[in-house]
């Protein structure tokens, strides 16, 4: 049973449903450059407007400090509609009159998009005040932002408390993702977790020591590592001042049984730019003036072994330096065993956080993975073991409508 009400447990017909999104795309000369995250949001908003009820889209872009035109939602909407199949309007603010009068016109199936979110200060406050305002838009509130979820925001927390709660159908998607992933996985489980610095993820690497077989530590942050085995990294990305925090982590993985996967060998240039001049090194064998860029055949061997033998994989951050050819190769072949694996059904794969998207992407393999999300932070602030506060609401809210019953 899930801890949260879904859009299976609401008669929306006639009603007004506010609908938390994230619409937080990147945007590249005016064009939408990735429209995944619109994509999933496909099935809530066709669901809703198909029952009859009136959508009301919330949403956030950017980090503005104030009303900024530059920042606005409105050139997203014509590519949202694009993309939803459905004529979308747009309100020039979140609340007030003119979110009131455009809401009042809504007839049932209608679809409307509020202005950023963020225009207010309230809104990174969490503020109550805010928060009531948004909430006389709507009868009903449902959460289909997973991405966001990790914010106690006006529009993400307060505002669950003040209407009815409801998960959407990407939430419940996501979170049914990451239960296979971490809280029920079949076992044996493998993390890769890759990216630049060791410092961003100590969180994740601790609680994912204690909830996975192997951990195949990649990226810039693999150098850290492999530091703290007494191994020359040259001029590679390395975190002297957390040696010892690697060297923990590693005595941890001993004491439980759980084994730590380190790159065996290297591809190395003198510079970080595409197709400069590489050779393949072994891990013991990088120069003083060598870059570490992306993992060797032989690690990516062994990476793929580790997956052969896993059942469940958990993938946040890439191999190598994925943006430059030919360094995004490690990523690349290591994605491709995994979505093979998918595809046989030896494997459920999910992956998620920061770059991950986009390296799949890059690897083409997204549509062959279980689940890759969307998330950046929230995905990885799960993974690390916090609480979300957006989902921890709906928790709340749903215990509280049975209590009530
Ligand atoms: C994201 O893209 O990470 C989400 O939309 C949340 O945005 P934020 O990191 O600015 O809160
Ligand atoms: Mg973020």
């Amino acid at each position: 049973m899930t801890s949260f009400r879904s859009l299976d447990d609401v008669d929306v017909k006639g009603r007004r449903v506010l609908v938390r999104v994230d619409l937080n795309v990147p945007v590249q000369n005016g064009e939408v450059a990735d429209a995944s995250r619109i994509e999933r949001l496909i099935p809530t908003i066709t669901e809703i407007a198909d029952k009859g009820g009136k959508v009301i889209l919330l949403s956030h872009y950017g980090r503005p400090k104030g009303p900024d035109p530059q920042q606005s939602r409105k050139p997203i909407v014509a590519a949202a509609a694009k993309v939803i199949g459905r004529p979308i309007g747009f309100a020039a603010d979140c609340i007030g009159p003119v979110a009131e009068q455009a809401v009042a016109a809504l007839r049932p199936g209608d679809i409307l998009c509020l202005e950023n979110t963020r225009f207010h200060k309230g809104e990174t406050k969490n503020d109550p005040e805010l928060a009531r305002q948004l909430a006389r838009l709507g009868d009903i509130y449902v959460a289909d932002a997973f991405s966001v979820a990790h914010r106690a925001h006006a529009s993400v927390e307060a505002i669950a408390h003040l209407l009815p709660a409801y998960a959407g159908r990407a939430v419940q998607e996501e979170l049914a993702a990451l239960r296979r992933a971490l809280l029920d996985p079949e076992r044996p489980v493998t993390a890769i977790v890759g990216g630049a610095k060791v410092s961003t993820k100590l969180d994740l690497l601790s609680n994912l020591i204690a909830r996975v077989e192997t951990l195949i530590i990649a990226g810039g942050m693999a150098n850290t590592f492999l530091a703290a085995q007494g191994k020359a990294v040259g001029k590679a990305l390395c975190e002297i001042d957390l040696i010892p925090t690697a060297s923990d982590i590693m005595a941890k993985a001993r004491s439980l049984k759980r084994e730590i996967v380190l790159p065996v060998d290297a591809v190395v240039a003198a510079k970080f730019a595409a197709h400069v001049p590489s050779r393949v090194v072994d891990i013991d064998q990088v120069g003083a003036d060598d870059m570490i860029l992306d993992i060797g055949p032989r690690s990516i061997a062994q990476a793929i072994s580790v997956l052969a033998r896993s059942k469940t994989l958990v993938w946040n951050g890439p191999f190598g330096a994925f943006e430059f050819e030919p360094f995004d190769n490690g990523t690349v072949e290591v994605a491709e065993a995994a979505a093979e694996l998918t595809a046989d059904r030896r494997l459920v794969s999910i992956a998620g956080g920061g770059d991950t998207m986009a390296a799949l992407n890059v690897a083409v393999v997204t549509g062959r993975f279980t689940y890759v999300s969307t998330a950046g932070g929230a995905f990885l602030e799960w993974l690390e073991g916090k609480t979300l506060p957006g989902i921890e609401v709906l928790q709340t809210q749903r215990a509280a409508a049975a209590t009530a019953v």
